[in-house]
């Protein structure tokens, strides 16, 4: 198979694209390394450029014309950043996106795995959710991802581009074998600033404390992103089962099914580096957080035959790992 990742030089997509190599897969990277590294796309081939480019999509399937799947991991992230400035969170994220999705239209690509995301839930009280849970995004950001999942249902009705949207939750740490992980020196989730916080002796601060959780803080479902990666592999074998022409969109949560508080998870992390090895503190939210929430659906299981193996403490040790050798790798 071969497969064209956009944002395939970025931490997830690169990630998945060495799952899809693993597989003996041919990986082609729309990429225009605004956060992406070259580095992450060693064994592709790299096309750089923007996603809103036609000119370049076409030349790419001119040239791969056996690109059977595109999956669009490409987006700007950072909740903060999509609060203090929306119109270029929306026009990266959601107008690039429209012109990505004329362009595979036209080259006739049919199968289309998008990077959704969790935040677009509003949380059930218990702070579960399922595929069927409300929608409610809090962000700029959040709200561009499901914006981006109604365009591509309305799409998928009134063209052959089916979509299968997998609404991510929480990626932590790095591929296994340590060939990516974050890019990132300074990144904005709870774990990345864990181990910023170790490996350059900073203060680490929990970021509201005050929610309605069993600790007062903030809820995610951590997934280690080679269980995602491993997801995706997962989705692009059982696509045509799970996307048919009657149902040619269809929505997928990717999570563990386990909620970890940012207290547990810097339990978790103590018990990795030993205790007083972390200067931890306690602060308001940030524009943006949300309480958060995790998943109960058996659905990934049920279509793709998937479900999360590693632990957050795996993820933890190869974030840990990936910190060490990363200025060498990135040079940064
Ligand atoms: N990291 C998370 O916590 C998380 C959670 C849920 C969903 N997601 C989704 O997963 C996807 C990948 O996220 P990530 O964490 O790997 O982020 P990342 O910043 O590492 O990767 C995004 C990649 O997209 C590229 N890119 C951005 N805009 C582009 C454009 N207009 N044209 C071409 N390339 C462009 C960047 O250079 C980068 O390589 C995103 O769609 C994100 O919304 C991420």
């Amino acid at each position: 198979m071969k497969v064209l990742i956009t944002g395939g030089a970025g931490y997830i997509g690169s990630t998945i694209g060495l799952a899809c190599q693993d597989k003996g897969w041919d990986v082609v990277v729309l990429d225009d390394l605004s956060t992406g590294r070259r580095e992450f796309t060693e064994g592709t081939t790299l096309y750089e450029g923007d996603i809103a480019d036609h000119a370049l999509v076409a030349r790419i399937f001119a040239e791969h014309p056996d690109i059977e799947a595109t999956v669009h991991c490409a987006a700007k992230i950072v909740v903060p950043e999509s609060v203090a400035d929306p119109i270029g969170y929306y026009r990266n994220n959601v107008s690039k996106t429209i012109e990505l999705l004329d362009s595979l239209r036209r080259a006739g690509c049919t199968r289309l795995l998008f990077s959704s995301s969790a935040s677009i839930y509003e949380p059930e009280p218990d702070l579960t959710v399922n595929e069927t849970s409300a929608l409610n995004p809090q962000s700029p950001y959040a709200a561009s991802k499901m914006l981006c999942e109604r365009i591509m249902a309305d799409v998928a009705a009134a063209t052959d581009l089916r979509t299968l949207s997998l609404r991510y939750f929480n990626p932590v740490g790095g591929d296994p074998d340590l060939r990516t992980g974050l890019q990132n020196p300074k990144p904005s989730h709870a774990l990345g600033k864990l181990v910023d916080a170790y490996t350059y002796g900073d203060v680490f601060t929990i970021t509201g404390v005050d929610w309605a959780t069993r600790d007062g803080s903030a809820i995610r479902d951590y997934i280690h992103v080679w269980d995602l990666a491993k997801a995706h592999v997962a989705a692009l074998e059982h696509f045509d089962a799970v996307c048919t022409p009657e149902e040619p969109y269809t929505v997928i949560n990717i999570g563990t099914g386990t909620g970890s508080t940012v207290r547990e998870l810097v339990a978790a992390f103590t018990e990795v580096v030993g205790e007083g090895n972390l200067n931890v503190v306690e602060g308001p939210p940030r524009p943006g957080d949300v309480i958060g929430c995790y998943t109960t659906s058996g659905l990934a299981l049920e279509k793709l035959g998937w479900k999360a193996e590693l632990s957050i403490a795996d993820a933890i040790r190869t974030a840990l790992e990936w910190a060490k050798i990363r200025p060498e790798r990135l040079g940064a």
